[in-house]
């Protein structure tokens, strides 16, 4: 007789204990002010909406399985071949073939704080992740990196929750001096960061990354790339599900690089919003992080001049009370004491900067 059914068993070892990565909130209701997973407060272009309104009566049928048209355009877009470029459903997909391909159960390294889903995809693979502390600085461990002896190093630029942004220079003498992999990953580069994909020809232990679901607004869409030597994308490609990005997603994207008008007004826009709430910030007396991306990683300081962990959290509950979402990262001491907030529009940022008035001036009752 076989052994009665046992779950836990027969789930993957490496799956076992696994914490699944934990999204930021999408509430539900209307009424809120979300300024808390940097989603772009602008719509996509119009014509990715004809495009995708067109499409749907090709629904019947597979779509193309590599996204060769977007991995074309793309690759002239950076001045590379389609073969330098492999397309996912979001860059979160690209972030889990580098890692099945690349890692399995050999070690990863990453910067802390940087991208929460980096454990989760390494996890996932059974290997293992080194992290690499930043200082309060927050400037780039270049030492322990290079010394991380990791088949795969992410490299988050600009860096999330701070908005930080690392020089080529620094990318470059990484990629000399590593033996792995390096992944760079530029989710939020298009907003004030220089890109490493002029690198890509030039080094072939690099991946950058990018997204369209902020600059280009469609996040619901899910789409991401990575540029990359083609004999990287051809590895990477050998774990890509056949059908990885779907047909409406493949022309929404085409049709979003076809309208570079609308993505660098939003861009401006969102930059020039940005740079308004950080003086404000800094009237406040806020500790601020230079950002060259959609969001600001302020420390909150109370009616007394007091800042820290209790201080912070205190600020983001007040925020929830008045239906204004941030996002709070409680588990570093580096990231305890602030919040991140993504820039919305400058009515969205009226709103967050009137719930700080209204928080300090309960604080300075308690
Ligand atoms: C640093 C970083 N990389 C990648 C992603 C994932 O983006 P996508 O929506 O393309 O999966 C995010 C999303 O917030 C991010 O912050």
């Amino acid at each position: 007789m076989s052994e009665p059914f046992n779950l836990e068993k027969i789930t993957v070892p490496a799956i076992q204990g696994l914490s699944p990565y934990v999204p930021g909130e999408q509430p539900q209701g209307d009424g809120w002010v979300k300024l808390n997973t940097n989603e772009n407060p602008y719509p996509a272009s119009r014509s990715v909406k004809e495009a995708i309104e067109q499409a749907v009566d090709s629904l019947r049928l597979y779509p193309e399985p590599t996204s060769h048209a977007l991995r074309k355009t793309l690759g002239a877009y950076y001045d590379l071949s389609d073969k330098h470029v492999i397309v996912g459903n979001g860059s979160d997909n690209i972030l889990d073939l580098i890692t099945r391909s690349f890692v399995g159960n050999n070690k990863a390294g990453h910067t802390v704080p940087s991208y929460s889903l980096y454990p989760v995809v390494v996890g996932m693979s059974g290997g293992h992740l080194v992290d690499i502390p930043f200082e309060a600085s927050m400037e780039l461990p270049m030492d322990a990196i290079l010394k991380s002896d990791a088949s795969v190093f992410f490299l988050t630029n600009p860096n999330a929750p701070t908005g930080v942004c690392f020089s080529l220079d620094a990318i470059e003498q990484l990629l000399k001096g590593l033996s792995g992999i390096l992944v760079v990953d530029e989710a939020y580069i298009d907003f004030g960061g220089r890109s490493a994909a002029p690198l890509v020809s030039k080094y072939q232990n690099l991946i950058v990354i990018q997204t369209f679901s902020k600059s280009r607004s469609l996040a619901g869409l899910r789409v991401g790339f990575a540029l990359a030597h083609p004999s990287i994308i051809a590895v990477l490609d050998r774990v890509r599900d056949a059908y990885n990005v779907d047909g409406l997603a493949q022309v929404g994207a085409l049709a979003a690089l076809d309208d570079q008008a609308t993505f660098e007004a939003n861009c401006q826009r969102v930059i020039a919003t940005r740079e308004q709430s950080l003086k404000q910030l800094h009237a406040l007396d806020w500790f601020t992080y230079p950002s060259a991306s959609n969001f600001l990683f302020t420390q909150p300081k109370d009616a007394t001049g007091r800042v820290g962990q209790d201080v912070a959290q205190s600020f983001f509950e007040s925020l929830k009370q008045q239906k204004i979402l941030v996002r709070y990262f409680g588990k570093y001491s580096l990231t305890c004491s602030f919040i991140r907030v993504s820039i919305g529009t400058d009515t969205q940022m009226k709103s967050f900067f009137k719930g700080v008035e209204s928080w300090l001036q309960t604080e300075s009752h308690n």
